[in-house]
């Protein structure tokens, strides 16, 4: 599976299979993670095999079933831009999970986050978590705002590339799927800002990432 297809058929799955992430698998996350974090100055986490952050009546009220893996979004608190910097390389670990088999789901309220058994150094910050497992089925396609409401482009004037980028910014997704961001046309450069709101700065690097893998361009 490529990474534009990951975006096609990544969904929210919140049902897991009980049995715990392939060894060849975990280690390839393990070693992903590593880069992400090299790149980008965060502490993201991989935690196999705990039961407790899932478990609450959150969680449960929020229809989670069998989360045994999770990936604590993990950074600095001076970390610049460290909520979107927690979106883009989050979601860049999500796509990948998906072409190894995996589903997964963002999750920054239905957890325990006092259960999280992330190791959180110095001054960082649990941002989020992103579960992550084997789903008991593949989730299903959410539904999406117009071109017109994220963008000030018309349809018909988008140069290729940036159509395609839309449609992977469509596919993202953000909290509550609430998609509060715009996406400009700047000569030949994407901008994408995010509206004000609740975790509208998570979902902005969400957004971005998808954006960026699905129309082959770096955007602002
Ligand atoms: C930043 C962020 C936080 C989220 N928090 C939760 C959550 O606490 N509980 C939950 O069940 N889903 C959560 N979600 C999942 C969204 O509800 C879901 O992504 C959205 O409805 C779009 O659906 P999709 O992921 O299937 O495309 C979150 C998603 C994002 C991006």
């Amino acid at each position: 599976m490529t990474i534009k297809e990951a975006i096609r058929e990544r969904h929210s799955v919140r049902q897991y299979q009980d049995r715990p992430i392939e060894e060849e698998t975990r280690l390839a996350l393990e070693e992903l993670i590593g880069r992400c974090n090299a790149e980008s100055g965060l502490h993201i986490q991989l935690i196999c095999g705990d039961t407790g952050c899932f478990e609450s009546f959150l969680a449960h009220y929020g229809k989670f079933r069998n989360v045994r893996s999770y990936i604590a979004l993990v950074g600095s608190s001076s970390l610049n831009g460290l909520e979107e910097k927690c979106g883009y390389f989050g979601q860049r670990i999500v796509l990948e999970a998906q072409c190894m088999g995996l589903n997964t789901c963002w999750v920054a309220g239905t957890y325990s986050k006092g259960k999280c058994q992330a190791e959180l150094d110095g001054d960082e910050k649990l941002v989020c978590v992103i579960a992550i497992g084997y789903g008991e089925n593949s989730g299903s396609r959410h539904k999406s705002k117009t071109f017109d409401k994220l963008s000030a482009v018309p349809e018909a004037e988008m140069p290729d590339w940036f159509r395609s980028g839309m449609i992977g910014a469509m596919m993202a997704p953000t909290a509550v799927n609430q998609q509060k961001f715009f996406v400009e046309l700047e000569g030949d450069e994407a901008k994408i800002t995010a509206k004000k709101g609740f975790l509208t700065k998570l979902d902005l690097g969400i957004v971005k990432y998808n954006f960026e893998a699905a129309s082959g361009h770096k955007c602002r």
